[in-house]
């Protein structure tokens, strides 16, 4: 005949009106030897009460909120294979509690108290604590069963600073932690539900729910749905170029993984037009035409030097800034095949009519695919100029590993306020858009950054100085 046995709370020390926190089982689970059954908490410690065998809960004889000292009966086991108890006896029957209380005599019993559980996680809170943790003791035992073996375990005594110590603990009991462990969930990090802020189990799952629900929003971005065009009209379906398909992994690259802030400014060229102009017959001599952008590198090499972290690229580690003392930039040219952006090396060492004559003839190679490889590398800073073709501002996208790029818009006469005679002048504004990495590059410093290039470039003799 099935044979139950009441399992009843183990010596917990000096401890009384002990409460429980929590009941782990329901009438008719199934549990295997040293399965938590309920936790405990006193005012130091937590512990769980684990089933002394296999066997089948029948009846859990308390309730969340009860207090329970040593002895109290907490719940009413049959024994697996009860049947044959007499066979092979049960550790937990009444008769062999000698037996059960065996492993703790022998001190080989685990104290599984929320102090000695932390012990993988906190090794030095732990050496501390563990002296605060009384060995297991031996159960008396009672006429109505045995307490189980092993998990006694007397809560703190005798510590110099428990309370402190306890303070570094998250609270929660030991079969939380174990399962915590086992899903390598640091405790610190999960918000408990229980009373007194006690992590539960269902709060450690629901952080691991969370954590793998974040972990698949960011890795993956939606897909935008494959639609049938045809459905709505005619359709024609091109290839995308060679320098497309290139490039495009790349932008996309950019714009995912930098922070892009994108500062915008204006830059009165008048008078620097104005000089362009006049010089252009001495650049015909020399078979050059004097481009606006020639003028442009050269304000941007200046403006580089004095802002050096604008011309850097953020380390690997995520922890450094790399300066790069020489300053090559990269010149965005539009082909019939798509963007590509060649690049001008050493442009502080070069004047502009060097440069003007550089950036042509790169932008011809680069049209008629005759230019070298490495003429497409090493850029610190890029340049994009829709000013050929209009648009008052845009938003570029920054070549990483570079941290910033300048676009620019097309210049148009505007009426600015002039305030010593009071009055509106037509001048030349040039419209520039600088997009930085904002990890590296703070919105005072691209403030000044553009403001600093919208002087040299306002002042012609500053720029050519
Ligand atoms: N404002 C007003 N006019 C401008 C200007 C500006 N910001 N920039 C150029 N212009 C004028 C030039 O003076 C020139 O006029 P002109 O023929 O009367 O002398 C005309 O626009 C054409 O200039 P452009 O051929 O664009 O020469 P450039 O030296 O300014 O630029 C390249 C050279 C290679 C940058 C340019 O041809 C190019 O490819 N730009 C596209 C870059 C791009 O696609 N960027 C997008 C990246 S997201």
């Amino acid at each position: 005949m099935a044979q139950t046995q009441e399992v009843m709370v183990p010596d917990i020390g000096d401890f009384e009106n002990v409460d429980v926190v929590d009941v782990l089982v329901k009438p008719g689970d199934v549990v295997t030897a040293e399965q938590p059954l309920i936790t405990l908490e006193s005012e130091k410690a937590a512990l769980d009460v684990p089933a002394p065998g296999p066997g089948t809960v029948r009846e859990v004889l308390v309730k969340v909120g009860d207090k329970v000292s040593q002895g109290t009966a907490i719940v009413r086991m049959e024994a697996a294979g009860a049947a044959t108890a007499e066979a092979a006896p049960q550790p937990w029957a009444p008769e062999n509690r000698n037996a059960a209380a065996a492993p703790a005599e022998r001190g080989d019993a685990e104290p599984r108290t929320e102090q000695a559980d932390a012990r993988p996680a906190a090794v030095d809170q732990a050496s501390t604590l563990s002296a605060s943790v009384d060995a297991p003791r031996p159960s008396a035992g009672s006429d109505k069963g045995v307490p189980p073996p092993g998990p006694s375990a007397a809560p703190a005594t005798g510590h110099p600073e428990p309370d402190r110590a306890q303070a570094f603990l998250p609270h929660a009991s030991p079969s939380v932690r174990k399962f915590a462990r086992e899903l390598g969930v640091d405790l610190t990090r999960v918000p408990g539900s229980g009373p007194k802020q006690r992590i539960l189990r269902e709060d450690v799952a629901a952080f691991v729910r969370q954590q793998l629900t974040e972990t698949a929003q960011r890795g993956a971005i939606p897909p935008i749905p494959a639609v049938d065009f045809s459905k709505f009209g005619p359709i024609e379906r091109q290839p995308l170029s060679r320098v497309q398909r290139r490039s495009g992994p790349n932008l996309h690259r950019s714009w995912l993984n930098i922070p892009h802030v994108t500062q915008f400014d204006e830059a009165d060229i008048t008078d620097l037009e104005d000089f362009r102009k006049a010089n252009q017959a001495r650049a015909d001599k020399r078979g050059v035409k004097l481009t606006l952008l020639a003028f442009l590198l050269d304000a941007c090499a200046h403006a580089l030097r004095e802002f050096p972290a604008v011309n850097a690229s953020l380390d690997p580690d995520g922890e450094h800034l790399i300066l790069k003392r020489y300053i090559h930039i990269g010149v965005a040219v539009d082909t019939p095949d798509g963007l590509m952006v060649p690049v001008v090396r050493d442009v502080d060492r070069k004047g502009v009519f060097e440069l003007a004559t550089e950036v042509a003839e790169l932008a011809e190679q680069t049209r008629t695919r005759k230019l070298k490889p490495d003429r497409l590398q090493g850029a610190s800073f890029s340049i994009s100029s829709l000013g050929g073709i209009g648009g008052t501002a845009f938003t570029p996208i920054i070549n990483a590993p570079e941290v910033a790029i300048l676009g620019v818009s097309r210049a148009r006469m505007q009426p600015v306020y002039h305030e010593e005679t009071g009055g509106f002048v037509p001048r030349l504004m040039l419209p520039l858009s600088f997009s930085y990495d904002h990890r590296v590059i703070d919105g005072a410093e691209a403030a000044r950054f553009t403001r600093f290039l919208s002087e040299m470039l306002s002042d012609i003799r500053r720029l050519l100085l």
